[in-house]
């Protein structure tokens, strides 16, 4: 089954063409990152102009690397939530204009589906159920995947998401947006336990997280530095922001693998690209017997490929949408 698949949640426009949902025949990525790094964040309506402007463009770029055209499309899947509601919109009416024109099922996918699917591309062999932990610029989720498309939210954050947090740290210490990959680079030979910072705990929620607190810690510890005229080790201060991020995502999720005991762990989402949080999670569920899943540099970040291949699985699964489906900023997972 050939799928064509389009995301636009955020600051990449993507279209792939998927085969059977795990064969990638081609994924085009445009981000955006470039237009909104000078405002050091996303600006929502330069975001969807901007998927205005390629989607077309890109969709007959995959086509053409793909080697397949339109009369061999079997279906369109599309991301239609959760997101910038307006960019989340150019991808929904352009998806669905496909779907029309060709006369093809419209297929609507979850962007967290997406990125717990692109593990699904990464191993052949990965199948649920598993843990999963979705960790992106915004949101936070702890998953019990029980199969194909029957999830089952265990926790979530209460506030930041963990990339919005390596957003805003990344801000304040002047590095520029998206902040997470600069963060993690400085990392790099600072001292983790240089910065004591806090690490968020919801009373009676185990599984919930947040991150609200250790943003403020370290604005509040910057803004001290500057007042007092100090200066920062800035390496040690990414170490050690990177080490308490990490503290709050691995001991919950490693207590939800021991409680549902599939032997298990995937990770998904941009900031599971962080190279301390990869070496926490390979050391953890070492120790513990866990196989542990983590995506490539490339299926970490938004993709359409990713979309295709949950795609595939929703239509099996009876999930297609008529041409009066709808996006939305928030959906349940
Ligand atoms: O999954 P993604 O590409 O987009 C969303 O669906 O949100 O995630 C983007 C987030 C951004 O917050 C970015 O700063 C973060 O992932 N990120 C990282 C790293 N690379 C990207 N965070 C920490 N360490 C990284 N190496």
């Amino acid at each position: 089954m050939l799928i064509l698949s389009v995301e636009s949640t955020c600051d990449e426009t993507a279209v792939a063409v998927t085969r059977n949902g795990r064969e990638v025949l081609t994924d085009q990525i445009f981000s955006q990152a470039d237009l909104h790094a000078v405002y050091g964040g996303v600006v929502p309506e330069i975001a969807s102009r901007s998927h205005v402007e390629v989607i077309s463009q890109l969709a007959d770029r995959a086509l053409q690397e793909a080697g397949v055209s339109r009369g061999e499309l079997d279906a369109v899947a599309v991301s239609y939530a959760p997101g910038l509601i307006g960019a989340v919109l150019v991808g929904v009416s352009f998806a669905k204009s496909v779907a029309f024109g060709l006369g093809i099922p419209l297929i609507p996918v979850h962007h967290i589906r997406g990125h717990i699917a692109a593990n699904y591309i990464a191993y052949p062999e990965l199948e649920p159920p598993f843990v999963c932990l979705a960790i992106s610029g915004g949101n936070t989720l702890l998953v019990d995947v029980r199969g194909y498309t029957d999830m089952r939210v265990l926790g979530c954050t209460r506030d930041d998401a963990a990339g919005e947090c390596f957003d805003k740290t990344a801000r304040v210490l002047g590095l520029g947006y998206p902040g997470g990959k600069p963060v993690d680079q400085l990392s790099q030979g600072g001292d983790d336990k240089k910065y004591p910072l806090p690490v968020g705990h919801v009373e009676g929620h185990p599984y919930d997280f947040s991150f609200s607190g250790l943003k403020t810690a370290v604005i509040n510890l910057v803004h001290n530095a500057e007042q007092k005229g100090e200066e920062l080790d800035k390496p040690s201060l990414c170490a050690s922001f990177s080490a308490a991020v990490s503290e709050s995502l691995v001991p919950r999720t490693m207590a939800a693998c021991r409680e549902l005991g599939y032997g298990k762990l995937v990770t998904a989402g941009g900031v599971a690209a962080n190279s301390r949080i990869r070496a926490d999670f390979r050391a953890a569920a070492e120790a513990e017997g866990v196989k542990l899943y983590v995506p490539p540099l490339k299926l970490c970040g938004d993709n359409a490929a990713m979309i295709g291949c949950q795609g595939y699985y929703e239509y099996l699964a009876g999930n297609t949408a008529g041409m009066d489906l709808n996006a939305y900023a928030n959906r349940e997972l």
